[in-house]
C-alpha cells in the first residue's frame, strides 16, 4: 500500500503533482474562468463580505497565513490569519458580513472545530477548506471547498498542505472574480499559471537527490533556522515545523524582516539557514533585501541554503548549497518552495534513525482540544 516507497510520507510527496492537479480539476473552464458553484454562498452574499478570518492549525495554519496575502492582494477584502486555539477565547469581533474560513485535512480538529461553532454562533458565514469528505468539520460549515490529495496517511502533511493552497488560491481568485477588482487582468493570468503548477511540481520533485545529500550532511546538527519573507516567511514556518516534527531538532522560521530585531544573535559558525528567496521579477524589492540578509548572515558564518528561481544569478556568490525551483507568480510561490522542505526533513528524519510516519508523541488528527 506504500506504493514501492519507504514511507508514506516519501509516497504523499511523490504524490503532489496529481493532488494539485485533481483540485485544480474542473474547477477551471477553457476560458480561465473558475467556477466554483459548489461553494453554495451565493455571489450576492460574497459581494457583500466586509472581513476574512481564517482559522486553522499547524500546517494548515500556514496554508492560512498564505491565504492571507493572496486574499487581500485579489480582492482587497481585509483578512486575518489566526490559530483556532487561540480565535475563540479572545472574543474575536465577527458579524454575518464576516466570512470564516476554515481549514483542515482530517476535518476533524477539534481546536478548528470549536472555532468554527463559535464563528457561527456569532452569525459569521463558514467556508470549509477540508480534505476528507463527510468529516464534521464541514457537516458544520456553511459551505466546502474539498480538496482532493486523497487519504494522506503519514503524521507530517505535506499533499494536503498544497492542495491546501490551490484551494486557498481558488476562493481569493473566484472572490477576486465575483467582485471585480482592479487585478482582473492578473486574476486571469494566474488562473493560467496555476493550472500549470503540477507540472513545476513534478520538475522540483526530479531534482531532489542534491536536497537528500544535504540533509544526510547534517543529521548530527542541533538546530536549523528558516528564513522567508512575504509568502516565503509561512513557507520558512512549515519547513521549520517538518523538521521538528520528522527529525525531531530546534527548528524555527523567521520574518527575515526580523533578523536585526533579535534572531541574528543566534547566528554562529557554521550553523545551517534555510532561505526562501522571492522571484526577482515579482516583488524585487524583497528579493534585494533577502539576498543582502543572506549577505549579512554568512558574514557571520552560517551556512546558507538558498532556495531561489531557475536563472536567478544574484544569490550564487552567498549560497553554499542554492536549491533552484521554477519561476511562478510571486503569490504562488509557495507551491514549489515547500517541496523541497519537506524532502528535507523527511531525509534527516530517516538519517537520524527516526519512524518518519509516525512521529513521536504526536497524533495524525487531533480531536481534543
Ligand atoms: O487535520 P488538520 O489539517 O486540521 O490538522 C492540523 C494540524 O494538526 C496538522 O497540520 C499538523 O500540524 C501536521 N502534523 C503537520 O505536519
Amino acid at each position: 500500500e506504500k506504493g514501492g516507497y519507504d514511507y508514506f510520507m516519501l509516497k504523499e510527496i511523490a504524490e503532489q503533482p496529481k493532488a494539485v492537479a485533481d483540485t485544480l480539476l474542473g474547477r477551471i473552464d477553457g476560458s480561465g474562468t473558475l467556477l466554483l458553484d459548489e461553494v453554495r454562498i451565493p455571489p450576492s452574499e460574497l459581494r457583500e463580505v466586509g472581513k476574512i478570518v481564517i482559522v486553522a492549525c499547524g500546517t494548515a495554519f500556514h496554508a492560512g497565513m498564505i491565504a492571507k496575502y493572496a486574499i487581500e492582494h485579489w480582492t482587497r477584502i481585509p483578512c486575518e490569519t489566526e490559530l483556532a486555539s487561540e480565535f475563540r477565547y479572545r472574543d474575536p469581533i465577527l458579524d454575518h458580513r464576516t466570512l470564516v474560513i476554515a481549514i483542515s485535512q482530517s476535518g476533524e480538529t477539534m481546536d478548528t472545530l470549536m472555532a468554527l461553532r463559535h464563528a457561527r454562533e456569532q452569525g459569521a458565514r463558514v467556508l470549509a477548506i477540508c480534505n476528507t469528505n463527510g468529516s464534521t468539520i464541514p457537516r458544520e460549515s456553511d459551505a466546502v471547498l474539498y480538496t482532493h490529495a486523497g487519504p494522506e496517511v503519514a503524521v507530517a502533511s505535506t499533499k494536503a498542505f498544497l492542495t491546501q493552497l490551490v484551494a486557498c488560491y481558488l476562493v481569493a481568485l473566484y472572490l477576486g472574480q465575483v467582485r471585480g477588482t482592479k487585478w482582473g487582468d492578473e486574476i486571469h493570468s494566474v488562473i493560467q499559471e496555476l493550472s500549470a503548477i503540477s507540472v513545476q511540481v513534478e520538475q522540483v520533485l526530479g531534482t531532489m537527490e542534491p536536497v537528500r545529500e544535504l540533509a544526510r550532511s547534517l543529521a548530527d546538527k542541533n538546530t536549523v533556522l528558516f528564513l522567508g519573507r512575504h509568502v516565503g516567511f509561512p513557507v520558512a514556518l512549515e519547513g521549520a515545523l517538518k523538521l521538528k516534527e520528522l527529525a525531531y531538532m530546534h527548528a524555527e522560521g523567521f520574518a527575515a524582516g526580523e533578523l536585526k530585531h533579535g534572531p541574528i544573535a543566534l547566528i554562529e559558525e557554521d550553523l545551517p539557514v534555510v532561505v526562501v528567496v522571492p522571484s526577482p521579477r515579482g516583488r524585487s524589492v524583497l528579493h534585494d533585501k533577502i539576498v543582502s540578509n543572506i549577505q549579512e548572515i554568512r558574514a557571520r558564518g552560517a551556512r546558507t541554503i538558498v532556495i531561489a528561481e531557475d536563472g536567478d544569478e544574484t544569490v550564487v556568490p552567498y549560497a553554499d548549497h542554492l536549491i533552484r525551483i521554477p519561476p511562478t507568480p510571486t503569490l504562488l510561490q509557495p507551491l514549489v518552495a515547500t517541496v523541497p522542505l519537506q524532502v528535507f526533513a523527511c531525509e534527516l528524519a530517516t538519517a537520524r534513525g527516526n519512524e518518519v510516519d509516525q512521529p513521536r508523541n504526536l497524533a495524525k488528527s487531533v480531536t481534543v482540544e
